[in-house]
């Protein structure tokens, strides 16, 4: 019998506890493991290397270390996926689907060099393609606009829904439409697979910092690739010959917790729709930027390919710059800080910080603005959020109000 999801959640990774005479998974520290006999350690390290999951003896930690793998399988299911494959960040999760691809480039004996994807991007991810560090050549376009860039050398398409910072929405299933089989990449991190599952609308890779929503207490770095088990297998050669690998103890942090994904994603989510009717109605506030919105989502996203809104806000002051800059310095209970999907609320700008490596036209086409703020709900009682947000907003000078 399938499980629900949240159930899943609770239990995934766990199958084999009664057996083990365990009720917390066990943590594996080794970086090296004894092989039975030579000939075994042979076919280990064959199968490892080749990509599988799984071999008699792990080898060696760069190659496989079985806390990590409990959370990949645990993972997996969450995102109806074959497999998913661990990083120890978002970017080594990224680069190793990136790399992904040059194996499979040669295993078919082609180049394909172009790489289209839809504007706005992680500031990070927005850089990494666009500065040409893979040898990837970038396409950027509009969403509908997809289809008519599609030839032999386009070897990836990547988009991110809610997109990173202006929770723009991207319609998967068209994406998937337009690509005429060219793999997709969704990077998932602000839906998390409890709101949206990208390869059950046909998307070949979903890609997550773990470090936000599926880490949840801002004290783990991580990445996670839910994907089939053919491209899986591509990733897993990519992690074992550049070593970006998940520490085991973040690993164990990660699965502790998954059981409580659904309850820190469904409290901090009721709490940014509270905070957004209020922002609505504040006069300091010139533009909000939420998926909730009925004219930021035409086409019906939200319940059609996603179960909920996320926790994200993203605000234009009418004092432009110099509004966003108080806000962040008046916040008392609101960190100042870069992320999102912890506990703990966090305000942070956008064009300043999480997207200031990208070129300034970059940040344009993105819709990012000097007086954009990005506030991250947490899981705080609402009252206090929004006290806190108030009187940072009302201690803002009057005149910015009518700089509209
Ligand atoms: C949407 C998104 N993708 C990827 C990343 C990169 O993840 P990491 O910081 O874990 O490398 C981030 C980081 O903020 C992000 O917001």
């Amino acid at each position: 019998m399938a499980y629900h999801s949240d159930t899943q959640a609770v239990h995934g990774g766990r199958e084999d506890f009664r057996e083990l005479g365990v009720h917390a998974p066990p943590l594996d520290f080794s970086t090296t493991y004894p092989v039975p006999s030579l000939e075994s350690g042979r076919d280990s390290i064959d199968a490892l290397a080749q990509g599988k999951a799984n071999a008699d003896s792990p080898i060696y930690a760069r190659l496989h270390n079985p806390t990590v793998d409990r959370y990949e399988k645990a993972f997996a299911a969450m995102e109806k996926a074959e497999a998913s494959i661990a990083f120890a960040s978002g970017m080594a999760s990224i680069h190793g689907v990136l790399q992904a691809l040059r194996i499979r480039d040669m295993q078919d004996g082609v180049k394909r060099n172009r790489i289209i994807a839809v504007r706005p991007l992680y500031g990070c991810t927005d850089h990494l393609l666009a500065c040409g560090l893979l040898g990837f050549d970038v396409t950027w376009v509009n969403q509908d606009r997809i289809a008519d860039e599609i030839d032999e050398t386009v070897a990836l398409i990547v988009v991110e829904t809610p997109a990173n910072p202006t929770l723009s929405l991207v319609d998967i299933e068209s994406v998937v439409t337009q690509s005429g089989g060219v793999p997709v990449m969704v990077d998932n991190t602000f839906a998390t697979p409890l709101l949206q599952q990208p390869l059950e609308l046909g998307a070949t890779f979903s890609v997550h910092s773990g470090t936000k929503y599926l880490g949840g207490h801002g004290d783990v770095l991580a990445g996670i690739v839910a994907t089939n088990e053919e491209w899986a297998a591509r990733i897993r050669q990519v992690r074992i010959l550049t070593g970006g690998n998940l520490h085991p103890m973040a690993a164990y942090l990660l699965h502790r917790s998954l059981p409580t994904l659904a309850l820190r994603v469904e409290r901090a989510q009721e709490n940014a729709r509270t905070l957004v009717d209020r922002l609505a109605a504040h006069p300091q506030v010139a533009a909000l930027y939420y998926p909730g919105f009925a004219d930021s989502d035409p086409t019906d996203i939200v319940g059609r390919q996603m179960k909920g809104t996320g926790s994200v806000i993203t605000l234009e002051m009418h004092g432009g710059f110099a509004a966003a800059t108080s806000m962040m310095q008046n916040v008392k209970l609101f960190t100042p800080a870069v992320s999102l999907g912890s506990t703990d609320s966090l305000i942070e700008h956008p064009a300043g910080l999480t997207h200031r490596i990208v070129a300034e036209e970059g940040r344009e086409e993105g819709g990012i603005t000097e007086g954009m703020i990005r506030i991250a709900v947490g899981i705080e009682y609402i009252d206090d959020l929004w006290v806190d947000l108030e009187q940072a907003l009302e201690s803002l000078p009057v005149l910015t109000r009518r700089t509209a």
